[in-house]
């Protein structure tokens, strides 16, 4: 190896040279113009790099009408950005951040020439989102000075940065990406060059379980959808697929399940390629899941019966949910002048209602919850993943195919007594929100395990870079990972096959080794 770049050398300030003036270059030239740096603009196509400042102006003026900058701050920062029409040009930059299009051999050979152009202490940035940056390094005299700068879309609005290391990329340059992308206001975390990252990877059980309970008609995109809006996820996975576009998503789910040599877990899903082969791509083709302009369309509303009077209620279990449920249970029986029991040692959590059973998930269907416990009434409703979801949110339930049909009606009555809105969906294992979210658990503590970043590290990429209500470590917190394991084997004896395998990081107590 060749001399490295010094320890945590100081990019704050220094020019820079960015390379692609699409989306995403444009981007990232206007958060480095508004740091301070002097940015020269580069593109491929003649007068882009012009254009994309001309762009960039407006922006500024945009947001000087709106109050969120200063005047003099606006004009300060277009002055900094110089578009450039020969990649010569860039040769005093100290700093260049590539955002040219989705290409190996296309960022390769822009690596190489940049090499021959800029002094040894420059550092080489790649905004990739997919490609390895081990790969991109290949071939160049110092690969250690390249390094994953990977921003999110829209990138002066998403706080995310991925600093992604390759093989050979040097501790020392990763810290100073990590240090600048801190001085732009992002929240830079540390990841290993490894199939989509941090977020790409951690987010596709998001979408594979609900495209694998869509391909098994187990639920509508509806259901699904409200279900996942009610664990508190800002959109539904349907409605985030029609959004993103789904030839977008079906490409990021492919490349991954590709790069990780067709690992099933990552298998992309029959339902997404019809749609795609049929040009359903989403919001910008006018179809998808739904229709646009509309959207998705309001659930119907259901007028639920009030339960019969019972004679016994026991809530069972211990913790907060337990807990939500038995005081869910005092209002809905205060009427009566009386309230229900609880048995917190029994294994299961949920209610005994004179004998039938209305049991949260653990992972197991209904039908094999009540051949084990000998209950053929037996009614499974889905994780709350926060106790105060009981408060008028969508929940998915299923009952065992043995159950009978009072107990049925009886169970949607008490769920709806207790507070949600009971959504029926089929007898599957772990139902909606329990599956996704032990899933995305399972995804995390995989990337722990293999070295591609910290617990810290993935639950900020998650909540930053696709806006989930919690980090999947703080999911697990809430609950546990006997709990977590246990839906995952669920899964497993359900499908058989490679794809719900529980991570060792899991199976071993939350330690890598
Ligand atoms: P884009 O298509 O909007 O822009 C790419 C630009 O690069 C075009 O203007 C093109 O003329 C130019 N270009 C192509 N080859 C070139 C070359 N050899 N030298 C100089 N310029 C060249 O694409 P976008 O969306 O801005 O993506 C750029 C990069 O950022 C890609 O690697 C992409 O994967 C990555 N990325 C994209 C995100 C997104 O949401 N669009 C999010 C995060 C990363």
């Amino acid at each position: 190896m060749t001399a490295s770049i010094a320890p945590g050398a100081d990019l704050v300030g220094v020019p820079i040279a960015v390379i692609g003036a699409g989306i995403m270059g444009a981007g990232i030239a206007q958060v480095a113009a508004q740091a301070g740096h002097p940015v020269l603009l580069h593109d491929a196509r003649p007068g882009a790099a012009a254009a994309a400042r001309d762009k960039l102006g407006a922006t500024f003026d945009g947001l000087v009408a709106k109050g969120k900058l200063a005047a003099e701050a606006a004009q300060a920062a277009l002055a900094r950005i110089e578009p450039i029409d020969a990649l010569d040009a860039a040769r005093d930059a100290r700093l260049v951040v590539e955002a040219i299009v989705e290409n190996l051999d296309a960022k390769r050979a822009l690596f190489r020439k940049l090499e021959g152009l800029l002094g040894d202490d420059a550092v080489l940035a790649t905004n990739t989102s997919s490609i390895s940056v081990t790969a991109i390094a290949n071939g160049l005299a110092r690969p250690q000075r390249l390094v994953g700068m990977h921003f999110f879309n829209p990138v002066p609005l998403m706080k995310l940065v991925e600093v992604v290391s390759g093989l050979q990329t040097d501790p020392a340059v990763a810290s100073s990406i990590f240090e600048l992308a801190r001085a732009w206001g992002k929240v830079p975390v540390h990841a290993k060059s490894t199939p989509g990252f941090i977020v790409n990877r951690i987010a596709r059980p998001y979408y594979a379980e609900t495209l694998a309970l869509l391909l098994e008609q187990a639920a509508t995109p509806q259901v699904l959808d409200a279900c996942l809006k009610a664990a508190g996820f800002r959109m539904g996975p349907c409605e985030l697929m029609d959004l993103i576009g789904h030839d977008t998503n079906f490409a990021v789910t492919q490349s991954v399940y590709e790069a990780n040599f067709y690992d099933k877990r990552y298998q992309p899903s029959l339902v997404q390629r019809e749609m795609v082969d049929g040009g359903l791509l989403g919001r910008k083709s006018g179809s998808g899941f739904y229709a646009y302009p509309e959207g998705v369309p309001a659930l119907p509303v259901t007028v639920h019966e009030a339960p019969a009077t019972a004679r016994e209620v026991v809530v069972h279990g211990d913790g907060a949910i337990a807990d939500a449920l038995e005081a869910a249970a005092a209002r809905a029986l205060a009427p009566e002048g009386w309230g229900p029991a609880r048995e917190r040692a029994s294994g299961w959590t949920g209610l005994a209602i004179d004998g039938a059973r209305l049991v949260m998930t653990d992972g197991r269907p209904a039908h094999r919850i009540a051949r084990e416990s000998g209950v053929e009434d037996a009614v499974v409703f889905d994780r709350l993943l926060q106790p105060a979801a009981l408060a008028g949110s969508a929940l998915a339930f299923a009952a065992a195919p043995q159950a009978s049909a009072a107990w049925r009606t009886q169970a949607r009555a008490w769920l709806a007594a207790l507070g949600c809105a009971p959504l029926a969906v089929a007898d599957t294992p772990g139902l909606v929100v329990a599956r996704t979210v032990a899933m995305l658990v399972n995804e995390a503590a995989d990337a722990v395990q293999q070295g591609v970043c910290t617990p810290e590290a993935a639950d900020a990429a998650m909540k930053l870079g696709v806006n989930y209500p919690a980090g999947p470590f703080e999911w697990l917190a809430g609950w546990s990972i006997e709990g977590v394991a246990g839906v995952i084997d669920a899964l497993d004896a359900c499908y058989r096959g490679e794809r719900y395998r529980v991570s060792p990081w899991l199976q071993r107590g939350g330690h890598a080794r």
